[in-house]
């Protein structure tokens, strides 16, 4: 089971440079992923989703409250805590072969494990459907294939938490489907917790339990909204049901009311 990852009245506020005030980029956000929860925030460009998930993974404090993993206030990245970067691209290291890639976060175990690691890291690379390309390298395979080896890679870390930074947004449609639901065979089949933001609505429905709205700055919770389509989930199916529309047309009138003002009618 995946842990619990939640935001205890977490304001951020950026230094700018002339400013006393600095720039409020969330104000008092509390929200929680339960245990093995798949959960996705949207928020329209720049609302700082991005910021969120580094401040989940321990990479950037909070200036106001408290990032908790199953109840106990975090300060530096958590082992368990896996951020799956926005520009997948550049996460990967071009200089690796793809197997190595994966290994990376298994570098400091000890030497004598090393065969057994590699071995479970050619059947996360099978796991992805890229058998057979262990020894190409990043530069060798389209976005597409590049962004399975940031998963494997993820998978590699075995984590409690994944953090999802828009992971699909540079895919083009049947790729960013097919990768949808590769994410959610694996969460089905490991459990963890998961937090994905992205700005794609239908994204975040077909994918999450939950959907939490963020609204206009300086940025704070709209709404959470709870999806129950029933799972598994199927790409055509699932987003012809009624209650799919239902949910697209409610979350899409949230995100284009920061900009008149009012929530249109559902
Ligand atoms: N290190 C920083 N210093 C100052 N301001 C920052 C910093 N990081 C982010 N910001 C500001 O915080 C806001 C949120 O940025 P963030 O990257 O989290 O947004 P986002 O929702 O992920 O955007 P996108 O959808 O385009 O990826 C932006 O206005 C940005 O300029
Ligand atoms: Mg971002």
């Amino acid at each position: 089971m995946g842990e619990r990852l939640g935001f205890d009245h977490v304001t951020k506020i950026f230094e700018t440079p002339g400013s006393d005030t600095g720039f409020v980029a969330f104000d008092d956000i509390t929200l929680e992923a339960a245990s093995s929860e798949f959960l996705a925030i949207v928020g329209p460009s720049g609302c700082g989703k991005s910021t969120l998930l580094k401040m989940a993974a321990g990479l950037m404090p909070p200036t106001k409250g408290k990032i908790l993993l199953d109840g106990k206030p975090i300060f530096d990245p958590p082992p368990g805590v896996v951020y799956l970067f926005q520009q997948y691209a550049k996460s990967l290291f071009a200089w690796r072969t793809v197997i190595d890639n994966v290994m990376f976060p298994l570098e400091g175990a000890p030497r004598h494990q090393r065969g057994d690691l590699r071995e479970m890291c050619r059947d996360y690379l099978k796991q992805v459907g890229l058998d057979g390309f262990e020894d190409s390298y990043p530069w060798q395979l389209s976005g597409g294939m590049q962004q399975r080896v940031a998963i494997a890679r993820a998978l590699a870390a075995d984590p409690q938490v994944l953090l999802l930074d828009e992971p699909f947004s540079a895919v083009d449609a049947l790729t960013r489907m097919e990768l949808q639901t590769l994410v959610l065979q694996l969460w089905e089949r490991r459990k963890f917790t998961a937090i994905l933001v992205t700005h794609d609505v239908e994204e975040a429905i077909f994918l999450a339990d939950r959907v939490a709205v963020l609204g206009a700055k300086p940025t704070a919770l709209k709404e959470i909204i709870e999806v129950g389509l029933p799972r598994p989930r199927d790409q055509l199916t699932t987003r012809e049901d009624p209650r799919f529309l239902k949910l697209r047309h409610h979350l899409t009138s949230l995100l284009l009311a920061r900009n008149s003002g009012h929530v249109a009618a559902v």
